[in-house]
């Protein structure tokens, strides 16, 4: 299972969509039970037939193996520091751009590990760290009938764990999962997320990104 801390948010709510969609079973977990269970509940009637289910945080991540952390930078420390012992020997994926926004624009923000995939890693040491999807939209994930047509980058220090995070991306359709190697390289990733959302503002758009020329390589 696929359990979402901080699953209530638009991101974590377009990526539950995208693997409900493709008939992972999904957790949306929350600092709230009813929270979580109307984000439950939405789901089920956008994607019918999927097997959502809704929870506080401590308690997905308990069901799930691969946990994804979607809560802004400002939470990733006290949200996932009671998590620790919960999250031993489980995949952690962090979405979580490097990036606030001060009146709808983008500003980025200092890590003093290097990128929130390292500082995630500091906080949960018993984690099989990985750090992907921060270039896709929540609005276009969210949006079931919009067709995806770019990449996601996907970076860890442990190889199989990164595999199998780019399998899972892989069953969103239209997405193409790439290895970006170590988890450091995460950094240019989380902060890139900044330039996107100029685009977005400037071009009315939601945009994503593609690497042009190349093939990709097994994780
Ligand atoms: N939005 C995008 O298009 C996008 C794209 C790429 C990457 N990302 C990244 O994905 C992550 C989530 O983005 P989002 O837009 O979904 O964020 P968000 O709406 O600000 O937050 C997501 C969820 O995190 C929980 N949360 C918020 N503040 C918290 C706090 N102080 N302590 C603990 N939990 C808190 C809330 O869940 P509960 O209140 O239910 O606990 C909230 O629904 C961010 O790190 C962002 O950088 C976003």
């Amino acid at each position: 299972m696929i359990g979402i801390v901080g699953g209530t948010g638009p991101e974590g709510r377009g990526l539950a969509t995208r693997w409900a969609m493709a008939g992972e079973a999904v957790a949306i977990g929350s600092r709230d039970l009813g929270r979580a269970e109307q984000a439950a509940r939405d789901l089920q009637s956008k994607v019918p037939g999927a097997s959502v289910h809704g929870g506080i945080n401590a308690e997905i991540v308990a069901a799930s193996d691969v946990v994804v952390v979607a809560v802004p930078y400002s939470a990733v420390q006290p949200t996932l520091q009671p998590l620790g012992e919960a999250m031993a020997g489980k995949i952690a994926v962090s979405v979580v751009a490097a990036v606030e926004f001060v009146d709808g624009r983008p500003r980025l923000v200092s890590v003093a590990a290097g990128s929130v995939g390292q500082e995630v890693a500091a906080i949960l040491p018993g984690s099989r760290v990985v750090s992907a999807f921060h270039t896709l939209s929540a609005e276009k994930l969210a949006d079931c009938d919009a067709s995806l047509h770019e990449d996601t980058i996907v970076c860890s220090d442990d190889r199989e764990a990164r595999g199998r995070v780019i399998d899972l991306a892989e069953q969103i359709q239209g997405l193409r999962a790439l290895s970006g190697g170590r988890l450091a390289n995460s950094y240019y990733l989380e902060q890139f997320v900044g330039m996107l959302a100029l685009m977005n503002r400037i071009h009315k758009a939601h945009t994503g990104l593609r690497i042009a020329d190349v093939e990709p390589r097994p994780a």
